[in-house]
């Protein structure tokens, strides 16, 4: 008897792991499907958060850079633009009415209105002679576009970067020639600061960082604009 049961109980403790092992990978390939979303999910965002550090921010990480980029495009820091001398740009014939006369307007509401009338009135009178050609003319500013591809750039708390430059490709970055038209005292021309994102020479590598290149936000300037309250040149 003891004879004949040793098999048999042989066979059942193979069929029982073949059984346990069978439901263990079922149980494997059903835990693996019901949460293979979540897992791919977390590991493509780390991946990209990886690849990609400058392009994503939290919303306490963005509320801090907006911060910076109204304190740095505030009036106060702005610097008003050179008067063009060019030849070419001095056909511009735009002109604001003067402030003095807009404070006047206090006088009388009557007064107010009739210089509101002529203010409006004059406002339509407004005019630029432009040349065909790449110069826009807006108010008292006379900008164009162009791109810069610095080798350095800064970044809002004053480091300077070294830029990743190629022989064959480089990075570029829209940009404005700001010029004041010459007699034109309605408003103050202006660069806006901008931030680009851009690839430098990572200064922690390699002691502190495997990767040689880094992502940071340089400022450069922006766009032309035509501000109220920054003086005429
Ligand atoms: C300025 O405008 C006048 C008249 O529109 C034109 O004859 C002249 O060539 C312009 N000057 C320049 C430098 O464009
Ligand atoms: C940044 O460093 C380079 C090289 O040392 C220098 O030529 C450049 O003037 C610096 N730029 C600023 C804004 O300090
Ligand atoms: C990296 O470490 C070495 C040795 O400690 C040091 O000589 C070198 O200046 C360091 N480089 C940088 C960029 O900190």
């Amino acid at each position: 008897m003891g004879d004949n049961s040793s098999p048999s109980r042989f066979w059942m403790v193979v069929a029982f792991f073949f059984i346990s092992a069978s439901l263990a990978l079922v149980g494997f390939i059903i835990y693996v499907k019901v949460f293979e979303k979540p897992i791919s999910r977390s590991i493509r965002e780390a991946e990209v958060l990886n690849r990609y550090p400058l392009m994503f921010r939290t919303p306490e990480e963005q509320a801090i850079f907006e911060k910076q980029f109204y304190a740095e495009n505030s009036a106060f820091n702005l610097e008003t633009a050179e008067i063009a001398t060019d030849t070419q740009l001095q056909n511009c014939s735009f002109s604001c009415p003067s402030r003095r006369r807009r404070s006047l307007a206090t006088y009388h509401p009557l007064v107010e209105w009739i210089n509101h009338y002529k203010g409006l009135h004059e406002m339509k009178k407004r005019d630029v002679t432009t040349q065909p050609g790449p110069n826009i003319y807006h108010g008292c500013c006379i900008s164009r576009h162009y791109f810069v591809s610095p080798d350095f750039g800064s970044t809002i708390s004053g480091t300077n970067y070294s830029l990743v430059q190629f022989d064959s490709r480089r990075q570029y970055f829209p940009s404005q020639i700001c010029k004041h038209a010459e007699n034109c005292r309605g408003c103050g021309c202006a660069q806006e600061i901008n931030f680009f994102t851009a690839i430098v020479v990572n200064p922690n590598y390699p002691n502190d960082s495997y990767d040689p290149y880094t992502m940071v936000a340089i400022k450069l300037p922006g766009c032309c604009k035509c501000f109220n309250n920054l003086p005429a040149p």
